[in-house]
């Protein structure tokens, strides 16, 4: 990894979090990612909804007192008074409260990294393109699966022409521990990601085929032209739905298959893609992502493995432990902040940053998600018929 930008930059990245706290799911990955190579600190944090937890939840990551906040809305307010101000802010709240943040934060010309599905619906997601093109902010969409070495190289693979021209790309991302396959009977006791009037009905779409989707945008950089899908609801007292299957048709004549679900009993993570080409196919799952498959047609399997230096340097810059040693997802969540701030410090240095944001999930990444939620919705909604998911312009 290189460490001379960071050796004239002087410091670390100083993020605020806002969400994350003790009593959320993904904030401890995000905790041990932007500390993974000592490129972020955390030195500010509005992290719960509830003022003790934010509070105790801040106190245990040692952020000082006068930066351990009740409200998302005075950390902004403090910390743009501040000569030490935070350069970004990282958010970890549930999906409805991501673009509220997002913008107070954009506007007051700090950087976000934010978490998916980016807004809640598509008009809040045009928007919050415009605000970080008119404000000038780098942004972050933390679609972390995009984060794994060997996700990286298969779009480098794909790029480079090793499987021809790509036919078919095939997505599942199918959930089924006991978490997310049973809901309990009282309706508060439900998780906001199976309330419909958290993020609506279609969470299905947003709160897990959003990562397929990017991840089949991400390794073939085609997007989506038209999507037909059909979604279900099977768990009992369940409000939204839990299982999608979707067909899209992509640019360059591609054809894909999307199969998202809560409920695929016995499985646990359930993400794993096949993409095929004129000449082969390419194969990845979640639950073995150190190692990448590419079988040529006619001819013997080739297991591609991270840590080696052959692979696509996009792959390799950020290997922290040799081959056979596995680094997992949370090490592929820090590579996004490896990225993330080195785009700050070199930007802040008046350096070209933007290479360090070429493979990053960006804002236009999240409106063409948006897109695609309001397409498929739609599709479902009259009968499975073909609708048009391009991305906006
Ligand atoms: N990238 C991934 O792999 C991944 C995995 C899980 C969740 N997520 C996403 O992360 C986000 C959070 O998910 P989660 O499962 O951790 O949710 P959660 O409900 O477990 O945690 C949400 C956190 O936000 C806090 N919060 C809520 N309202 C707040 C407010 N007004 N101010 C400050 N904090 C507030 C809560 O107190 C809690 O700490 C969601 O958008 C989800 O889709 C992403």
């Amino acid at each position: 990894m290189d460490r001379a930008l960071i050796r004239s930059f002087g410091r670390r990245v100083r993020l605020g979090m806002v969400g994350g706290g003790s009593d959320s799911i993904i904030g401890g990955t995000h905790l041990l990612a932007l500390r993974a190579d000592g490129y972020c600190e955390l030195v500010a944090g509005a992290m719960s909804v509830q003022p003790e937890i934010a509070l105790s939840s801040a106190q245990s990551q040692m952020i000082d007192r006068e930066r351990a906040y009740t409200d998302w809305r005075v950390m902004l307010e403090r910390e743009a008074e501040r000569s030490d101000r935070i350069d970004a802010v990282v958010i970890a709240t549930p999906p409805q409260l991501h673009f509220p943040i997002a913008k107070a934060f954009l506007e007051c010309g700090i950087d976000v990294i934010c978490e998916k599905p980016m807004t809640r619906d598509l008009a809040e997601a045009q928007e919050l393109v415009h605000l970080v093109r008119d404000n000038n902010r780098i942004f972050c969409l933390t679609h972390c699966y995009s984060g794994f070495p060997m996700t990286r190289h298969a779009r480098a693979l794909i790029k480079q022409g090793a499987i021809g021209r790509v036919r078919m790309i095939d997505v599942i991302f199918a959930v089924g521990d006991p978490g997310t396959s049973v809901d309990p009977e009282n309706p508060e006791d439900r998780h906001w990601r199976f309330r419909a009037t958290s993020i609506g009905k279609a969470s299905i779409l947003g709160e897990v085929n959003s990562h397929a989707y990017h991840m089949a945008g991400f390794v073939t950089e085609l997007k989506g032209q038209r999507v037909s899908a059909h979604l279900a609801t099977f768990a009992k007292n369940r409000e939204v739905f839990d299982n999608l299957y979707a067909t899209v048709e992509f640019s360059d004549g591609a054809a894909g298959r999307f199969w998202s679900s809560y409920v695929a009993a016995g499985n646990d993570q359930g993400f794993s893609f096949v993409i095929i080409g004129e000449t082969g196919q390419l194969r990845w799952s979640e639950e073995d992502p150190e190692y990448l498959w590419f079988k040529p047609i006619g001819g013997p399997a080739i297991r591609h493995s991270r840590g080696y230096d052959s692979n696509d340097p996009s792959a390799t810059r950020h290997d922290r432990f040799r081959a056979g040693y596995a680094e997992g997802y949370g090490l592929a969540f820090a590579n996004l902040y490896v990225d993330f701030a080195q785009a700050v410090m070199a930007r802040q240095l008046g350096r070209p940053y933007r290479e360090y944001l070429a493979i990053l999930p960006s804002v236009e990444d999240g409106l063409s998600g948006m897109k695609f939620i309001e397409a498929a919705t739609l599709s479902h909604e009259q009968g499975g018929r073909w609708v048009d998911c391009a991305p906006p312009n």
